[in-house]
């Protein structure tokens, strides 16, 4: 299916019909993206699935995405066009060995990231996004033991800005941020020494980039640790001209429309996600004809994982 005007059309007429309302997350393909009636991080799209007054929401995004917006309105038909769409950081961790991590642990408080199946989310205590761990964190009392879960790399962007010592990190990556590597990015910020450079804190590089702070290749000001939303925001409020950004590629079509002016540059043009990548035009037209893929939340476990999902909607508004 070519994304043409009666592709829209049709789309956006099966969209009223349903009542349903489309979202769609930063890395998704640009046609998606722009016919979506919002697009957005993790956690707006969650507090937007939350607030939402429509009684269907068709997730563009990965399963974890549709799986939270279904714990947080489970009277809402959620779709999500292909039910394969899954994560792998998501899946760096299940529910039995977070089960045994605790158990380890007594006492501890239990922080998931979003990306993270509903059964793991049942056992946890607070969830964040990358948007808001350090508000997460810094929330705990400081003399709590923190589980923080299951990305390595966002795990050590929380422990350095918080400085917290009885923080425990999973040791999950995303492949797709964990392969944006640090001699990656020096030898690109060395090509482009006006640049800033805008770090999604699942890279494997943001260490990297703190370090070429450090050491004055770059002013430590250029350097921003950033989830995708803020981007967003530091996009419309620098004066630099360039921008290198080490995330998932679809995140620059989002930053061109934010500032046409600026020069973005991916880090690595090889982070494509694949599982973001299979809700093509198709797909989204199949799901709302035909009401697919419907996202089902065991009602025990969304009952038992809707506390630390509200928690992380409220936390950094
Ligand atoms: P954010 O939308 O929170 O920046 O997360 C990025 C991500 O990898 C989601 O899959
Ligand atoms: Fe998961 Fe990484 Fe893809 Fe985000 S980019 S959905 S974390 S695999």
């Amino acid at each position: 299916i070519e994304p043409d005007a009666d592709w829209r059309d049709e789309v956006l007429r099966l969209a009223r019909e349903r009542d349903a309302v489309i979202l769609a997350h930063n890395y998704q393909l640009p046609e998606i993206q722009d016919i979506a009636h919002h697009t957005g991080d993790s956690l707006a799209l969650s507090r937007i699935a939350a607030a939402s007054d429509a009684s269907t929401i068709v997730f563009c995004g990965v399963h974890f995405m549709a799986e939270t917006a279904k714990i947080l309105a489970p009277h809402k038909t959620v779709l999500i066009p292909d039910e394969r769409a899954g994560c792998s950081l998501a899946d760096s961790i299940t529910g039995d060995e977070l089960r045994a991590w605790k158990a380890e642990h007594p006492g501890a408080v239990v922080v998931s990231y979003v990306n993270t199946t509903a059964e793991v989310k049942a056992e946890t205590d607070i969830c964040c996004t990358s948007s808001n761990a350090v508000d997460v964190v810094a929330s705990i009392p400081a003399d709590r033991e923190v589980l923080f879960l299951p990305d390595q790399f966002l795990g050590a962007h929380v422990k350095r800005e918080t400085g917290r010592e009885n923080l425990h990190i999973w040791a999950g990556e995303c492949h797709v941020h964990a392969g944006i590597n640090g001699p990656e990015l020096a030898r690109r910020a060395a090509d482009n020494p006006d640049a800033d450079l805008f770090i999604h804190p699942e890279c494997g590089c943001a260490t990297s980039a703190l370090y070429l702070a450090g050491e004055g290749t770059v002013p430590a000001e250029k350097v921003k640790i950033l989830s995708t939303g803020d981007m967003i925001t530091a996009a419309r409020a620098t004066s630099a001209t360039s921008v290198l950004v080490a995330t998932e590629i679809g995140m620059l079509h989002q930053l061109r429309r934010a500032a046409p002016e600026i020069d973005f540059r991916a880090v690595n043009d090889r982070a494509s996600c694949r599982y973001m990548k299979m809700i093509t035009p198709t797909a989204l037209l199949r799901g709302l004809r035909e009401g697919k893929d419907e996202v089902h939340v065991d009602p025990g476990t969304a009952e038992r994982a809707r506390g630390a999902v509200q928690r992380m909607i409220e936390i950094g508004q």
